[in-house]
C-alpha cells in the first residue's frame, strides 16, 4: 500500500504470541494486558538501545478492550486495564520515538471474543483509531464469512486513507483465505495492505518455526513477487528470547525472516531477556539486511538431501546475503560448495560472517566449506570487495 509508512519491513514489539489474552491484572499485574504492559516495553525500547536499530513500534493486540462499545458506538479500552485510555499511551509512545499500534478484527468478535468490526462499524473504527494518534493497526478476520472479508478490509484500507492520518495496515485477510492464489489475490493486497499474515499463528517452539518457514519457501515463487517496499508478506512474531528456540535456532529464525524481508515484531518480555537473544535481534548486519531499501524478498535456491539449504536475496549496492541453514539433528555439518555453484559468476567477492564478524575474499571458483550447527545457520553478506562496509550506510529507523 502506497501510504509513505513502511517503505522497508516494520520492527517493533507486539504483544500476543508472548502475553496472549491474560487480564488478570489482580493476581498477574506484570503480564497482563493493560497499560503498564506497554509502557514497561516502551522505556525497554528506549533505554537499551532498540529504538535505534529500528524496532519503533509498540503493539497491542487483542483483549484490549471493553466488551461493551461507548453510548456513541465506538470501541473504548477497558476501563480498569487501561485508565489513561488509548490516547495516553500514543502520547507516551510518540514522546519517545516510538510508534504504536492496535488491534481490530473483521466480524462480529475478536479472536478473543471481545467486540469486532462489522461492516457498517468500519468507518467510526477507522476515525477512532485516527483519533487516538494511532500508527499501525492489525485486522484480524475471526467470525466474519468470505463475503464480508472480500468487502471489509478493502473498506478499512478506504476508511483509513480518509482519516488522513498514515497508518500502517496489518491484514490478516490471507490467512482466512488459505494463503494461496487463486483464493488470495496479491495483487490486490499489496494495493490494499502495508502487511499480510499469510499463514497461522507462530508458536513459542523449533516446531512451529520450522512449519512456517517450510511453508514460505514452499510457495516463494508465489510470495515472493508479492513483496516489495509498503507491501510485505508476514511470517509472523519473532519468538526469540523466549524459551521455545535455542541460540542457533534464535539465530535461524532471524536470519531466515531477514532473508524474507519479513516484519521483524518481536514479541517476548524486554525486561527480563537474555543477554545472548538480545544480542541476536540487536545484530546489526542482520537488520541492515532486512531492511535493505529495494525490499526485494530473498530465495531458497538450494535443497540438498544432506538437510542443508541455501537461502539468497539480493541486495543493494550489487550485494546480497547467503544464508546456510541445516535441519539436521546429528552434530555440525561441514558443507562445500562455491559460489559459482551458487550463481554468483564474476570474480572475487568480499565475505562478511553476519554472526561471527569474520571477513574474507572469495573467488567465485573456490571450492570451501563451511561447518553448520544443527537446526542452526551460518549467515553471509556478501559484497564486491571494492565496496565500502554496508554498515557505514545503515541508519535504522523503517519510516521514511
Ligand atoms: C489470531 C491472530 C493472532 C492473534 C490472535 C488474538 O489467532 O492470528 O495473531 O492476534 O488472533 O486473539
Amino acid at each position: 500500500l502506497d501510504n509513505g509508512v513502511m517503505r522497508t519491513p516494520p520492527m517493533g514489539w507486539l504483544a500476543w504470541e508472548r502475553f496472549r489474552c491474560d487480564i488478570d491484572c489482580k493476581n498477574d499485574p506484570k503480564n497482563c494486558i493493560s497499560e503498564n504492559l506497554f509502557i514497561d516495553m516502551a522505556d525497554r525500547l528506549s533505554e537499551d538501545g532498540w529504538r535505534e536499530l529500528g524496532y519503533v513500534y509498540v503493539n497491542i493486540d487483542d483483549c484490549w478492550s471493553s466488551m461493551e462499545r461507548d453510548e456513541n458506538g465506538r470501541l473504548q479500552a477497558d476501563p480498569k486495564r487501561f485508565p489513561g485510555g488509548i490516547p495516553k499511551l500514543s502520547r507516551y509512545l510518540h514522546d519517545r520515538g516510538l510508534k504504536l499500534g492496535i488491534y481490530g478484527d473483521m466480524g462480529t468478535h475478536t479472536c478473543g471474543g471481545y467486540p469486532g468490526t462489522t461492516l457498517d462499524k468500519i468507518e467510526t473504527d477507522a476515525q477512532t483509531f485516527a483519533d487516538w494518534e494511532v500508527d499501525m493497526f492489525k485486522f484480524d478476520g475471526c467470525y466474519s464469512n468470505a463475503t464480508e472479508q472480500e468487502k471489509g478490509y478493502p473498506l478499512m484500507s478506504k476508511a483509513l486513507n480518509a482519516t488522513g492520518r498514515p497508518i500502517g495496515y496489518s491484514c490478516s485477510w490471507p490467512a482466512y483465505q488459505g494463503g494461496l492464489p487463486p483464493m488470495v489475490n496479491y495483487t490486490q493486497l499489496g494495493e490494499i495492505c502495508n502487511l499480510w499474515r499469510n499463514y497461522g499463528d507462530i508458536q513459542d517452539s523449533w516446531d512451529s518455526v520450522l512449519n512456517i518457514i517450510e511453508w514460505f519457501f514452499r510457495n516463494q515463487d508465489v510470495l515472493i513477487p508479492a513483496a516489495g517496499p509498503g507491501r510485505w508478506n508476514d511470517p509472523d512474531m519473532l519468538v526469540i528470547g523466549d524459551f521455545g528456540l535455542s541460540k542457533d535456532q534464535s539465530r535461524s529464525q532471524m536470519a531466515l525472516w531477514a532473508i524474507m524481508a519479513a516484519p521483524l515484531f518481536m514479541s517476548n518480555d524486554l525486561r527480563t531477556i537474555s543477554s545472548e537473544a538480545r544480542s541476536i535481534l540487536q545484530n546489526k548486519m542482520v537488520i541492515s539486511i532486512n531492511q535493505d531499501p529495494m525490499g526485494i524478498q530473498g530465495r531458497r535456491i538450494v535443497k540438498e538431501k544432506s538437510d542443508i539449504e541455501v537461502f539468497w536475496r539480493p541486495l543493494s549496492s550489487d550485494a546480497s546475503a547467503l544464508v546456510f541453514f541445516s535441519r539436521r539433528t546429528d552434530m555440525p555439518y561441514r558443507y562445500q560448495t562455491s559460489l559459482s555453484k551458487l550463481n554468483y559468476t564474476t570474480g572475487s567477492y568480499k565475505i562478511y560472517d553476519v554472526f561471527t564478524d569474520k571477513t574474507m575474499i572469495l573467488k567465485d571458483s573456490t571450492n570451501f566449506v563451511v561447518s553448520v550447527n544443527p537446526t542452526g545457520v551460518v549467515m553471509w553478506y556478501v559484497s564486491a570487495p571494492s565496496k565500502l562496509n554496508r554498515l557505514q550506510f545503515y541508519r535504522g529507523g523503517n519510516v521514511q
